[in-house]
C-alpha cells in the first residue's frame, strides 16, 4: 500500500500491507512512557506527554491505513494507586487533550468515544468528555475510543449486572451491556514495553484477538514499528477453533 505521510523504511515496509487483510479494530497498551523518561533522566511525567504524541501519530496514520477503530488504554482502574503526582499529571494531560485535540478530530472526521466509568472522573473531566463526544459524533472516519478509569473486570460485572433485565441470556444479550456494544471486537492488540500481560485490560472482548508484544517503549512507538506490527498480524492464520 501506498500511505500518505510515511516515509522512508515506514513506507518502504507499508508497500508489503495487503490493504484487504488491514485490522478493522486495533487495541493499544501504551505501556513504558515512565521507564522511556527514566532512562533519559527525566521525570516520569515527561514520558506521558510524549507518550500524548505517539499516540497522536498513532491515531493519524491509523486514519491514512483505513482502519475503523482504535482503542487506547490511557488510564486503567488500577492507575489511582500511583502517586497522587502522577495520577494528577495524567488528568491534566486528558484535559488538555480534550480541549486542544477535539478540532483535529472533528477536521479528520475522527469520533472520540470514552470506555470506563466516566462519573467516578472529575466533573469537569465529565463535561469535557461530554462535548467532545458530542461534537465529534459525526466522524465516520475511524472511530477512536480512549479506555479512561477502565477495567475489564469491571465492564464484565457491570454487563453481569445488566444481564438483570434481559429476558435472554446469551453472548449478544451480555454485549449489549459492555460500555460500547457496537464496536468489533479487537482484530490486533498491541502491547509495548515488553511486558507480556494484559493488566486487565478488554478481557472479553479479546477472546480471539491477536496478540502482538514488543519491547519498545511506547514513546518509542514509531511509524516503523506500527508497520511492522501490522505486517506480523497479517502473516497470522487466524482460525477461531476451525480447522
Ligand atoms: C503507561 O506507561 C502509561 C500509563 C499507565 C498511564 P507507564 O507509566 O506504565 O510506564 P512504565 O510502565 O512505568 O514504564
Ligand atoms: C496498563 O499499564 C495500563 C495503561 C497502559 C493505561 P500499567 O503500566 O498500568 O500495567 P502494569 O501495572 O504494568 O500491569
Ligand atoms: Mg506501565
Amino acid at each position: 500500500m501506498e500511505v500518505e505521510g510515511l516515509k522512508g523504511k515506514a513506507a518502504e515496509l507499508a508497500r508489503s500491507l495487503i490493504e484487504e487483510k488491514l485490522p478493522v479494530h486495533v487495541a493499544f497498551i501504551m505501556d513504558g512512557n515512565g521507564r522511556w523518561a527514566q532512562k533519559r533522566g527525566f521525570p516520569r511525567v515527561k514520558g506521558h506527554e510524549r507518550g500524548a504524541k505517539t499516540l497522536r501519530r498513532v491515531v493519524k496514520v491509523s486514519a491514512r491505513l483505513g482502519i475503523k477503530y482504535v482503542t487506547a488504554f490511557s488510564f486503567s482502574k488500577e492507575n489511582w494507586n500511583r502517586p497522587r503526582e502522577e495520577v494528577d499529571f495524567l488528568l491534566n494531560l486528558l484535559r488538555r487533550y480534550l480541549k486542544n485535540e477535539v478540532g483535529t478530530l472533528k477536521k479528520h472526521r475522527i469520533k472520540l468515544k470514552i470506555a470506563g466509568d466516566k462519573e467516578e472522573l472529575p466533573e469537569d473531566i465529565q463535561e469535557k468528555i461530554e462535548k467532545a463526544e458530542k461534537e465529534t459524533s459525526s466522524g465516520d472516519r475511524l472511530e477512536l475510543i480512549l479506555a479512561l478509569n477502565y477495567g475489564g473486570r469491571a465492564e464484565i460485572l457491570k454487563a453481569a449486572k445488566g444481564m438483570a433485565e434481559e429476558d435472554e441470556f446469551s453472548m449478544e444479550a451480555f454485549r449489549r451491556h459492555l460500555y460500547l456494544p457496537y464496536v468489533p471486537d479487537p482484530d490486533l492488540l498491541i502491547r509495548t514495553s515488553g511486558e507480556m500481560r494484559i493488566s486487565n485490560f478488554l478481557l472479553w472482548q479479546i477472546a480471539y484477538t491477536e496478540l502482538y508484544f514488543t519491547p519498545v517503549l511506547w514513546p518509542d512507538f514509531s511509524d516503523e514499528e506500527y508497520i511492522k506490527a501490522l505486517l506480523d498480524y497479517q502473516r497470522r492464520e487466524r482460525r477461531f477453533g476451525r480447522i
